[in-house]
């Protein structure tokens, strides 16, 4: 198996299933020790993020979890107040920041700039989310929450919906699911499916259907995935209006899930899911989120201790 220590996590294709388990198991230890033996694991490392787009959970959650191993954090969440305004490049930033901390956060709008970070940056760096290509530390959240919250991931159906076409973190949590025997049905408007190079790639591994409806496969699923329609992705402000509120994810829909479905969503959300749901026992995605700081404190566990 591949060793986590020090490595830099660019996308979750690079993640075995082993290193997924070892990155779970992790995150049920650390969550089980007491706040004083949990803040020793990191004491005396620091953060960095450099965060080129809006945040609340990805960064605040990495904050959280370094500083429940006793590690600080520094950094920047909007290029407004940084050298960015004056010109400098995402290189010679990512080179100073990897000066003065042990791990770099990287969120940006570019395809490709964790990992044309990594290459330049001498401490390892984690993609916190990079274009509409990866976000895969919310795949390893994602997976870890379908495992608390349904006992295994194996053996079951899960409906993504929404924004296929360029939600991120739809693509992260595709490719970390080929590692387990999983069926899945991709629901979305015509003009937002999945990404064709991506269909080649998932398509081999897991057997997947892609409709537009929901109402084909909702009393089948275990798992529904909603995610928002990206509006910051969309070059024609019309046809992101047109694509709102194209679903929604209400009581009459979950009148007709399973009684033990539950219902995700990587958050922010706007209109997909209606505020009834959650107070229902499908509605899983504050709990998921909270998921969060454990999964990432054990990833800077791991990587920044060579003990794995
Ligand atoms: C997601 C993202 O930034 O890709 N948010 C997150 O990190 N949980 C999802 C989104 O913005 O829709």
């Amino acid at each position: 198996m591949g060793r986590l220590a020090n490595r830099d996590i660019i996308s979750i294709k690079d993640l075995g299933r082993d290193q997924l388990e070892v990155i779970f198991a992790e995150a049920d230890r650390i969550s089980k020790l007491s706040d004083e033996e949990r803040s020793c694991l990191c004491k005396g490392k620091t953060l960095g993020y450099a965060f080129y787009e809006p945040s609340t959970r990805t960064r605040l959650s990495f904050e959280a979890a370094m500083a429940s191993v006793g590690g600080s954090s520094l950094g920047f969440s909007s290029t407004a107040t940084t050298s960015t305004q004056k010109g400098e490049s995402l290189a010679d930033t990512i080179r100073i920041m990897a000066g003065y901390v042990d791990v770099v956060i990287l969120r940006h709008p570019l395809d490709g700039s964790s990992r044309f970070a990594a290459e330049i940056s001498n401490k390892p760096i984690i993609n916190a989310a990079s274009g509409t290509e990866e976000h895969p530390t919310q795949a390893l959240l994602d997976i870890y929450t379908i495992k608390k919250e349904k006992g295994t991931v194996d053996g079951l159906k899960i409906g993504i919906i929404g924004d296929l076409k360029h939600g991120r973190t739809v693509y992260s949590l595709l490719y970390a699911l080929i590692h387990y025997d999983v069926s899945v049905y991709l629901i979305s408007p015509e003009s937002l499916k999945i990404r064709p190079e991506s269909i080649f790639e998932i398509g081999k591994l897991i057997p997947f259907t892609e409709i537009t409806d929901i109402e084909e496969c909702i009393d089948e699923l275990d798992v529904l995935y909603v995610t928002r329609i990206q509006r910051e992705r969309f070059t024609d402000q019309e046809e992101y209006e047109k694509m709102r509120g194209s679903y929604v994810v209400g009581l009459d829909i979950l009148s007709r899930m399973k009684k033990d479905a539950i219902v995700m969503h990587p958050l922010p959300r706007l209109d997909e899911i209606s505020p009834e749901v959650d107070g229902t026992p499908h509605a899983r995605y504050f709990e998921q989120a909270r998921y969060g700081k454990d999964i990432r404190a054990a990833l800077l566990n791991l990587l920044l201790n060579s003990n794995d």
